[in-house]
């Protein structure tokens, strides 16, 4: 195999993650290792985009307790409890949150300081429980929107579409 990962900076969000969506499951067809679509889906993403910091925090004590996954980037904080930070949050209220500007957000947890705005998604599993968040941070204020939103939901749908 000797997929390259696309340059989407300059390509509209929409197209962007649809060609990203597409180049993920060409490489993971077959795969049903949830630590392989992470690392996977991580570098597709960091890399298509630039971003500074793309990663997942995987769900150790279901209802407390993220733990740091794969990712790419500057070192990311190990553990976070639920309802502690933007993936924190996430994670106890299984839903999306878009930071436009970190500052703002009470409790965010700073481990880049060139961090300026996050979008955080939760992964979830085929019974629809919660696996893992996926976090993107960028350098750049406001960076996330509901484009992002969607296309970063479609690609974690991996995890609760794909048969284990
Ligand atoms: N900023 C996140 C913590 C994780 S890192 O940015 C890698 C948060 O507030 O949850």
């Amino acid at each position: 195999m000797a997929e390259a990962i696309p340059d989407l900076r300059n390509v509209p969000k929409g197209r962007a993650y649809a060609e990203l969506k597409g180049h993920s499951d060409a490489i993971l067809a077959g795969v049903d290792d949830d630590l392989t679509a992470m690392a996977t889906i991580v570098a597709l993403v960091h890399h298509a985009f630039g971003h500074l910091w793309t990663g997942f925090y995987r769900v150790v004590v279901p209802g407390q307790l993220l733990r740091v996954g794969p990712y790419q980037g500057s070192l990311g904080c190990l553990d976070i409890v639920f309802g502690r930070g933007v993936c924190g949050t996430a994670a106890a209220e299984m839903k999306t949150v878009i930071v436009p500007d970190i500052e703002k957000f009470p409790g965010h947890i700073a481990c880049d300081a060139r961090s300026r705005s996050e979008i955080v998604v939760p992964v979830l599993d085929r019974r629809g429980d919660l696996i893992a968040v996926f976090d993107v941070d960028s350098d750049r204020l406001d960076a996330f929107k509901s484009e992002d939103q969607q296309g970063l939901e479609r690609l974690v749908s991996w995890f609760a579409t794909t048969k284990k």
